[in-house]
């Protein structure tokens, strides 16, 4: 059953076709050399993107899958949360293949995709639910960085999130106080690899509270005083790179130290991880070595799959079809602040 699912919540315009768990397809237009030039996603500058890729980016997604319009048997599109207008230009364009197609449309929730992201694997990519199991899901991107308990299938709950900035907005705000282009998350993991984590000692925000909550602005708050501090710095190359790696591990701490910590709490035996700073190469590494020391699984989505993509949100859409969950009517609206309660 082929599925087309669209992609439009932040910058990245996105096609996949999925058929039974497998992506036959997943295109990802991103337009993150349009937005660095602002130091961030310009939201109307998204939108007009959007809407001059999306269907050259569908009609590609289709012509890889080897699959016609005609030929799909249900589409899909994210629903929210992200920005209004980039929301809406994928939504509405879904709905509108599904009128004309007469072929049921899903809208999907963007973090629930995430959560189910980490169970695509394999070359081509195959979503192997047969392996899923309970877990605490960290999602963590520029935007959002949430701690949910999957509790079996399409059943979780929202554990923690953020009260201000998001980790991968941490990354990209303390690497435009050091002068990166944005995004800074990939540039500072390149230059912390040659740097010392423990160089300098920034702040664990929150890391010892028993919720399962984050903050990260007063960590950025303290790398703003310590260049203000330290002006001469970052004119040594090796002091630049131990800064990277000091932020990096400030960071990564409170990420691995709170999501085990609430695995052990809820007696889960897997943990899993996906979503833009799930890249991160320090994370994965932490991730990898606390779990196995913890006898804990490990699910780490992609790096494919770790920014954002249609194929998770097609992924999502099949498994709620195929387990009888009911049709999003043709008029539903987008949702921008849909919590994943
Ligand atoms: O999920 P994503 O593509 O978009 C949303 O925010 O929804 O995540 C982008 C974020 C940016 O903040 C970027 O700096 C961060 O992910 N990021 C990284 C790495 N790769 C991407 N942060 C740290 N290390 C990386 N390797
Ligand atoms: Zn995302």
């Amino acid at each position: 059953m082929p599925l087309l699912a669209i992609e439009t919540s932040c910058d990245e315009t996105s096609a996949a076709v999925i058929d039974r768990g497998c992506v036959l397809s997943n295109l990802v237009s991103s337009q993150i050399r349009l937005h660095a030039e602002y130091g961030g996603v310009v939201p109307e500058l998204a939108a007009r993107e959007h809407l001059r890729n999306l269907a050259p980016v569908t009609r590609m997604a289709l012509q890889r899958a080897g699959v016609t319009a005609e030929q799909l048997d249900a589409v899909a599109a994210t629903r929210g949360p992200g920005l209004p207008s980039a929301l809406m230009v994928g939504l509405k364009a879904v709905q509108a293949i599904a009128f004309a197609l007469r072929r049921p449309f899903l809208g999907i929730h963007h973090h629930e995709a995430h959560l189910y992201s980490p169970w695509l694997k394999r070359q081509p990519p195959i979503a192997d639910f047969s392996q899923f199991r309970p877990s605490v899901s960290l999602i963590v991107s520029g935007g959002h960085t949430i701690l949910v308990h999957v509790r079996s299938e399409l059943d979780h709950r929202l554990l923690g999130s953020t009260v201000d900035d998001a980790a991968g907005e941490c990354f990209d705000k303390t690497g435009k106080l050091m002068g990166l282009a944005y995004p800074a998350g990939p540039e500072i993991d390149r230059l912390a690899q040659g740097g010392n984590p423990t160089a300098f000692d920034f702040p664990r925000p929150m890391i010892d509270d028993p919720n399962d909550d984050f903050s990260f602005s007063g960590l950025k708050t303290s790398v703003r005083y310590f260049l203000r501090d330290h002006p001469d710095l970052l004119q040594d190359a090796q002091r630049a790179r131990d800064l990277c790696a000091s932020i990096q591990a400030a960071i990564v701490d409170v990420l691995v130290t709170k999501t085990i910590r609430a695995a052990r709490r809820l007696r889960v035996g897997c943990i899993t991880a996906s979503g833009g700073v799930t890249c991160n190469r320090a994370l994965r590494q932490r991730l990898a070595s606390t779990c196995e020391r913890q006898r804990l699984a490990l699910m780490l989505a992609d790096t494919d799959f770790c920014t954002d993509n249609a194929a998770m949100i097609g992924i999502l859409a099949e498994r709620k079809l195929s387990l009888g969950r009911a049709p999003t009517s043709l008029d539903a609206d987008i949702l921008p602040n849909w919590t994943l309660e």
